[in-house]
């Protein structure tokens, strides 16, 4: 079986990408080669440290969407897979065009609904609640080039309280990705994409 060399971009804090790094620790075909941040001091960089799990910041947004030094690095480590876990940029064209079907993200609403440009972290939750939604839950989903839209590999649900505040519904979305996001990504693998 051909080894998965997953790499992970994310802007923040990190909690997904801890739950997929200690759930693949261990494992004999899937390991995390590498982290990418666009933020210096993002958190996730002291999780890279922890589990010594080499590191690369991007410069800037421009270099980024237009030249391909990241892939050259990618390929130097013979990246296989890209993991999105909150990372806020859209991914550029010739990282989609180098890894087909190969760049997975999670989005912490029911796609379509609650997606698109602008909708990131808390601006997902408090939508919800102004919509009175009674369910929200996570999507998990191949990237393509426009901001979550790729296809669907899993949706999961929960049920929402009137009484949940937006900070409420963000905590029980976050307890299903933490939950879901390393397993629908292991199944993925295993089908061999
Ligand atoms: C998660 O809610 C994820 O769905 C979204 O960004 C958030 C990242 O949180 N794409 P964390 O940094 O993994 O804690």
């Amino acid at each position: 079986m051909s080894k998965n060399r997953l790499c992970i971009f994310a802007s923040g804090r990190g909690s997904n990408a801890e739950k997929i790094i200690e759930y693949f620790k261990g494992s004999f075909d899937t390991t995390i080669d590498l982290i990418v941040s666009n933020k210096m001091d993002a958190k996730v960089l002291d999780l890279a440290q922890v589990h010594k799990i080499p590191q690369y910041v991007i410069g800037n947004k421009k270099s980024f969407m237009q030249s391909d030094s990241l892939l050259s690095y990618l390929q130097e480590k013979e990246i296989t897979h890209i993991i999105l876990a909150g990372f806020l940029w859209l991914i550029p064209k010739y990282l989609i065009q180098a890894y087909p079907d190969k760049i997975i993200n999670i989005h912490p609403a029911l796609l379509p609904k609650y997606g698109g440009k602008g909708m990131y972290g808390m601006n997902v939750h408090r939508a919800v609640k102004a919509a009175n939604e009674t369910t929200s839950g996570i999507t998990i989903h191949l990237v393509n080039e426009k901001f979550d839209d790729g296809a669907h590999l899993a949706q999961l649900e929960c049920d929402l309280h009137e009484s949940d505040n937006a900070q409420e519904i963000a905590k029980k979305v976050l307890q299903l990705e933490h939950h879901h996001y390393p397993r629908v990504i292991e199944t993925y693998l295993k089908a061999g994409q």
